[in-house]
């Protein structure tokens, strides 16, 4: 049986198959189930900049952080693997020292979600960059635990912004989050708000961006986004993510999948003759693969060749 564990921001996991921040770590028996069935670690909700700023404002107390301080204690104390806590901020502030209470929760880690959807004209695309390699820089100072950053797939150039993080001590990457897309009903001309789940469709994407990110990054690297299946997990190690984060999967198939998608993985392993899931990691990184630069159907040099 192949050998499943990876290290993930300098920890060592049983397994690459991660729990994604999702409503499921609202459940404590659902993330047991889950790690029970072969998750190596869990990523918890986020907690919003928003509402850390509005605590630190209102007159009135907003009871939003310390439950969540109490939940990453509660899990830290129950869950055999490690924990890890999610920040949501996009500009530097005092909310910032909210990482040191996760930090003294019990978090093994921190991932600070970059979900921002960029709305105002006249800050221009670096401007944003800076502004959020400030905060990235500032949660790392104020923190010893590992901090790693989940990304939108949306910078003009995705390597140029990890090596950034990674100069201000970011020690791993998530490619990428899955920003919220509304639909329009064209019947009651209404928004359709329905978060639809992910479909492996949305991959390809993220394994591109580990190929291209692989061989030159020295932090970790996770793959969040379309990994619905063992094979699907299996894709993403080759173009060397450390772990896979699962979400829509496990929302709808239940958490105990973990364990199906364990068993797929560990078979394909085995049937390539690789003994553990580090040997196959980074095995179709950038210059294995397709020529990035060309357009499709203008002859990148296919897999293989
Ligand atoms: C209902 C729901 C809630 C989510 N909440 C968060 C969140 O609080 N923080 C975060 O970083 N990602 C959040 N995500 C994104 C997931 O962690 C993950 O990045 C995304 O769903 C892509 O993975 P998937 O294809 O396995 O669903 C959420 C996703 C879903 C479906």
């Amino acid at each position: 049986m192949a050998d499943l564990t990876t290290s993930w921001l300098g920890m060592t996991l049983g397994s690459p198959l991660v729990v994604a921040a999702s409503p499921l770590s609202h459940d404590a028996d659902a993330i047991d189930t889950a790690v029970a069935a072969g998750a190596g670690a869990v990523v918890l909700y986020s907690l919003f900049e928003e509402d850390l700023t509005r605590e630190q404002s209102a007159a009135r107390p907003f009871a939003g952080v310390d439950p969540y301080v109490r939940q990453v204690e509660q899990l830290r104390e129950r869950v055999r693997a490690p924990v890890v806590a999610s920040l949501n901020g996009v500009t530097p502030g005092g909310w910032t020292r909210y990482a040191r209470s996760l930090e003294a929760a019990g978090a093994s880690a921190l991932e600070l979600n970059l979900y921002e959807v960029a709305t105002a004209p006249h800050e221009s695309g670096a401007e944003v960059e800076f502004r959020q390699v400030d905060v990235v820089a500032a949660v790392v100072a104020a923190v010893t635990i590992p901090v790693t950053v989940k990304l939108s797939p949306f910078y003009s150039s995705v390597p140029a912004f990890v090596r950034r993080l990674e100069e201000v001590g970011a020690r791993g990457v998530t490619v990428f989050n899955r920003f919220y897309q509304p639909d329009i009903s064209l019947d009651t001309l209404q928004v359709d708000r329905t978060l639809a789940p992910s479909t492996a469709a949305e991959l390809p994407l993220r394994l591109h961006a580990l190929a291209l990110l692989a061989p030159g990054a020295r932090l970790s690297l996770g793959c969040a986004g379309g990994v619905h299946s063992g094979m699907d997990a299996a894709k993403a190690i080759l173009c060397g993510a450390h772990v896979v984060q699962l979400a829509s999967v496990l929302l709808e198939r239940g958490p105990g999948y973990v364990g199906v998608m364990r068993e797929e993985l560990s078979r394909w392993l085995d049937s390539k003759k690789f003994g553990s899931s580090a040997a196959a990691r980074g095995k179709l990184g950038f210059g294995f693969t397709a020529d990035p630069h060309l357009p499709p159907g203008r002859g990148g040099r296919p897999v293989g060749d």
